[in-house]
């Protein structure tokens, strides 16, 4: 691409893995340079065709990729669930303590005490976290109110985390969660009563980017599910589910008849549901923080999942139960240790694949054209990134453009 008027910033001395499929491994340019003009790559490739810049910057053969997304978080909440891992260790189970009014019924009932202050306090925290190791991008669900004032207490406190930090925020209402004490064994009532009607509410207030659920035996049917759905194509919003995560009810494949941006854990997809999202373009969201945490031992059919050529995201799951797990860099050595990825399929998982799953196609790659959310580390090559365990080599993140 050639570029007529100088670039606001051009990075040099870089190794940049544009995460562009199709090329290179990791899309990777060994001496590259990118180009940078109102929050935009403009020019991106071999250091010695740059164009030129106002500004000059020399990485010194820093590895640059693009800003990484999570793209399934449950990062609001209030109050903490280390007493049930302590039941878990002592050999309840995640389904047995749900159904006793643990688990994610335990997290409703901080959430819906905790002011908005205390939830923003909390959810920014673990922003910080994700946003230390080069996060540019975080999706963030409700979920845990389950009640009309709590779920939209929680989209607002999503909203403002990007108000609050250099980062880009997309929400995915959740109501269709779990089943709230008031409404236990109708979970019809509490769709029709409460998850319909606040859906609509959140709706016109601007503060839902997707819809999600959880179709599983503690929580919603099939059918269900699908009512929920109906509903968020008539608003004109993307849908997106928790599916296969404990059994197999055919979540995956009723996203993927839906349309949905993505289905999401899938240990127990079967090959139906692989064939159904590959058709339907849907991504497949790993989360191996929830098979770590919960010691799961059917993964995710990876091989099925490739052999279709079903995109592959790697997220953090990041909630106080299942995945407490602030670490996108951990979620991708754990999707190559435990999910078998291979260390390219980790990174693309969180930004190629992640953005896709988001329903975004200007960010997750250095492209010209896109968003210049950008991660600069400490390393000599990409693998490096889901090689370590607890050792961050973040040097630099630069966020629409502007090192943050
Ligand atoms: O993605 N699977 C359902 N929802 C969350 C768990 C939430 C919780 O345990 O608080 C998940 O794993
Ligand atoms: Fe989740």
């Amino acid at each position: 691409m050639s570029v007529s008027e100088p670039s606001d910033r051009l990075l040099t001395g870089a190794r940049v893995a544009t995460m562009v499929p199709g090329g290179a491994p990791y899309g990777l340019i060994e001496d590259g340079a990118v180009a940078i003009t109102d929050g935009h790559v403009v020019w991106v490739g071999p250091a010695t065709e740059a164009p030129c810049a106002r500004r000059r910057e020399d990485l010194g053969g820093r590895l640059v990729t693009p800003g990484l997304i999570d793209c399934h978080s449950h990062i609001v909440f209030a109050g903490d669930r280390a007493r049930e891992f302590e039941m878990r260790l002592e050999g309840a189970s995640y389904e047995a303590i749900a159904r006793a009014g643990g688990g994610i019924l335990s997290t409703v009932r901080a959430t819906r005490a905790a002011s908005e202050a205390e939830l923003l306090a909390g959810a920014l925290a673990r922003a910080d976290a994700l946003i230390a190791e080069g996060a540019t991008l975080l999706e963030i669900k409700s979920g845990y109110g389950l009640d009309r004032d709590t779920e939209l207490r929680m989209l607002r406190v999503a909203r403002r985390v990007a108000a609050e930090r250099p980062v880009r925020v997309r929400t995915s209402f959740l109501g269709a969660h779990a089943v709230p004490p008031e409404f236990a064994g109708d979970a019809e009532g509490y769709l029709d009563a409460i998850v319909l009607p606040t859906l609509e509410a959140a709706a016109a207030e601007g503060l839902v980017d997707a819809v999600d659920g959880f179709c599983e035996g503690i929580a919603f049917s099939p059918a269900q599910i699908a009512r929920l759905f109906d509903r968020a194509a008539a608003l004109g919003l993307p849908v997106k589910l928790h599916a296969e995560q404990l059994s197999n009810l055919g979540g995956a494949a009723l996203a993927a008849d839906h349309g949905a941006l993505s289905a999401d854990h899938l240990e127990w997809l079967d090959d139906t549901g692989v064939e159904a999202m590959a058709a339907a373009g849907t991504v497949s969201v790993l989360l191996p923080g929830a098979y770590y945490t919960l010691r799961e031992t059917r993964v995710p059919p990876v091989a099925a999942l490739r052999a279709a050529g079903v995109p592959m995201a790697v997220a953090t799951d990041c909630n106080p139960g299942s995945s407490p797990l602030a670490s996108l860099l951990i979620a991708l050595n754990m999707a190559c240790t435990l999910f078998r990825l291979t260390p390219e399929e980790a990174l693309a998982g969180a930004t190629w694949h992640a953005a896709r799953a988001l329903g975004l196609d200007d960010c997750g790659a250095i492209v010209p054209g896109r968003r210049a959310d950008l991660a600069i580390w400490d390393v000599r090559h990409p693998a490096e990134l889901a090689y370590r365990i607890g050792w961050n080599p973040l040097a630099a993140r630069i966020f629409a453009g502007e090192t943050t």
